[in-house]
């Protein structure tokens, strides 16, 4: 097998220099929106994977009775303690050996964690494996299939093909490269696994400088609501997320 990609985080800021006042409202909102829609309102055992500092805690503390944050970096696990303290249990790992036990948890969620990933179908296996038979994951994708990387490979500002299945890696954007998913792919690895799916959205769909200049954040935010639901068949936004059951034994 090819070498595996460990993304660091140890030492970065992500909080602050990804999500604070850097005009990513409508993106963290729209997380949230897809969250709550695909999320069960009772688990008993969730973990956020890849959870970095809990951005998205308050969406599922409610939710769930033990919750863990898991993560590779200490940074981001440190910040989570401080911020959640007791609410949460943080777990260090890789997520290619997540330290959960074989059916231990209900729910899980990983979002904003693909585009590291460079085996995928290995980490999808490794997130059947933990949960519990009738369980829940929610995994977002980030897609290579999208209008504006459409438009780029049409018209030759890119090389990479959004409609070809294979995995797309930029090398040049950091050291580990990024890697962006085909949605054919992604579902034949969640069918290959086991995995049952029972909803797909399509979210941040408007995701452009531009369009938050003309429309404004909060607006975005309005027309995300419906855009869902109602784009998740056509699959063209940057993320897809996915709800997908372990079946009952
Ligand atoms: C872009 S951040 C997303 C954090 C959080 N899910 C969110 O949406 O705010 C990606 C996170 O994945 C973690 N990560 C990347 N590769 C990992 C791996 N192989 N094992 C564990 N964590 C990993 C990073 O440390 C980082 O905290």
């Amino acid at each position: 097998m090819s070498k595996k990609v460990i993304s660091d985080y140890n030492g970065y800021d992500y909080k602050k220099d990804f999500w604070e006042n850097t005009g990513r409202e409508y993106e963290d909102q729209a997380d949230r929106m897809a969250i709550r829609k695909l999320l069960p309102k009772r688990m008993e055992k969730f973990a956020d994977i890849g959870g970095g500092y809990g951005r998205l805690a308050n969406e599922y503390l409610k939710r769930a009775h033990k919750v863990f944050i898991f993560d590779y970096s200490k940074t981001e696990l440190e910040q989570a303690k401080e911020i959640y303290g007791d609410k949460i249990e943080t777990r260090a790992g890789d997520i290619y050996e997540l330290p959960f036990k074989d059916n231990e948890l209900d729910g899980l969620m990983m979002v904003r964690v693909t585009h590291h990933l460079k085996n995928l179908d290995k980490a999808v296996a490794e997130l059947y494996r933990v949960l519990k038979p009738g369980g829940v994951a929610v995994i977002e994708v980030a897609n290579k299939r999208t209008l504006p990387k459409m438009a780029r490979f049409i018209t030759g500002r890119s090389k990479v093909n959004p409609f070809d299945k294979k995995v797309a890696n930029y090398k040049n954007i950091s050291k580990d490269g990024f890697y962006n998913y085909h949605p054919k792919f992604v579902e034949d690895i969640f069918d290959q696994t086991g995995f049952k799916t029972e909803k797909v959205l399509s979210v941040s769909n408007f995701r452009s400088k531009g369009l938050k200049k003309i429309f404004g954040a909060e607006n975005l935010v309005k027309m995300e609501e419906s855009a869902q639901q109602i784009l998740a068949p056509v699959r063209f936004a940057p993320s897809i997320y996915y709800k997908l059951r372990k079946p009952e034994e």
